[in-house]
């Protein structure tokens, strides 16, 4: 793909050609950027936000304004990858007015390219009111995690037949609700696969196995950064915590033991222009 930012008809592209669609996460300036290098075709800033970045145990918390605010910093710090910008817990609930008025204050104010939005069937009128809108939406069904405490934790979804059904079901509200993709979280990989098969808009998925369109991890996840917990499906392709932390280690012992700074940190002015100061 050449330098321009990529765009929705890109990634449906992607799809109908079976290439895949990588999807990164990221908060801030220099994740972005370093996604960007990285060849992401798309950033999500998930309100996984709250988790990794702001050590809420959820990610209930998650305000518009947080959203707001780390959203912009992204798209200051990459201009290729198509990005996304969660829409927080109770911004797209309470009326399909409100979900459009807080989506737009994403797109305006944050510049994001799109939102994302949790659920399937039962966001269904909220879903066509932003796309009616003029603003499109990704959605995001499976292990929907604003709202894990009524899906009985953070598990896997739609092992059995009629909650297959029931996913299956969600996925296709969302496509005919005017989505331009769906994110697939926690569910059985031939559950995914199907739901894959039968979409026309890309499927990403996150614990949902390898037939999906594209996948996304978080950033910390995949950077070994996050060690609250480790879900199944994360794989870890760097100790980041142990690097950092080990170089930070290094900092903090030179300062102690004054082999930090040397001459070179320092500037230098002549003897003379401090005589008596
Ligand atoms: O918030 C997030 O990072 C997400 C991904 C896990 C898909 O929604």
């Amino acid at each position: 793909m050449e330098n321009r930012k990529v765009s929705i008809p890109d990634l449906h592209a992607m799809k109908a050609k079976g290439e895949k669609i990588v999807m990164h996460t990221a908060y801030n300036h220099w994740q972005a950027q370093m996604a960007e290098e990285a060849g992401a075709d798309t950033i999500l800033v998930g309100d996984s936000v709250g988790m990794v970045e702001h050590g809420f145990s959820s990610t209930v918390p998650v305000t518009m304004e947080m959203m707001l605010l780390h959203c912009s910093a992204v798209v200051r710090g990459a201009k290729r990858p198509f990005i996304i910008g969660d829409m927080p817990f109770l911004s797209y609930e309470v009326s399909p007015e409100e979900a459009v008025r807080n989506a737009g204050r994403l797109i305006k104010e944050a510049g994001v390219d799109a939102v994302k939005l949790e659920g399937g069937r039962s966001r269904r009128d909220t879903i066509s009111a932003i796309v009616r809108a003029g603003i499109p939406v990704v959605g995001h069904v499976g292990l929907t995690p604003q709202s894990a405490t009524q899906l009985g934790g953070f598990k896997v979804q739609g092992k059995d037949r009629e909650r297959a059904r029931q996913v299956l079901e969600d996925a296709v509200s969302v496509q005919e609700a005017g989505a331009c993709m769906v994110v697939l979280e926690c569910i059985p990989t031939p559950l995914a696969r199907l739901i894959t098969e039968r979409l026309s808009i890309p499927t990403i998925g996150i614990g949902a196995g390898p037939f999906c369109d594209g996948q996304v991890l978080v950033f910390h996840d995949l950077l070994g950064i996050f060690n609250s917990f480790k879900p199944k499906f994360v794989k870890r392709y760097l100790n980041g915590r142990e690097t950092l932390v080990e170089a930070l280690s290094r900092y903090t012992q030179e300062v102690r033991s004054q082999t930090f700074p040397e001459d070179q940190h320092g500037f230098s002015m002549d003897a003379s222009d401090l005589e008596g100061l």
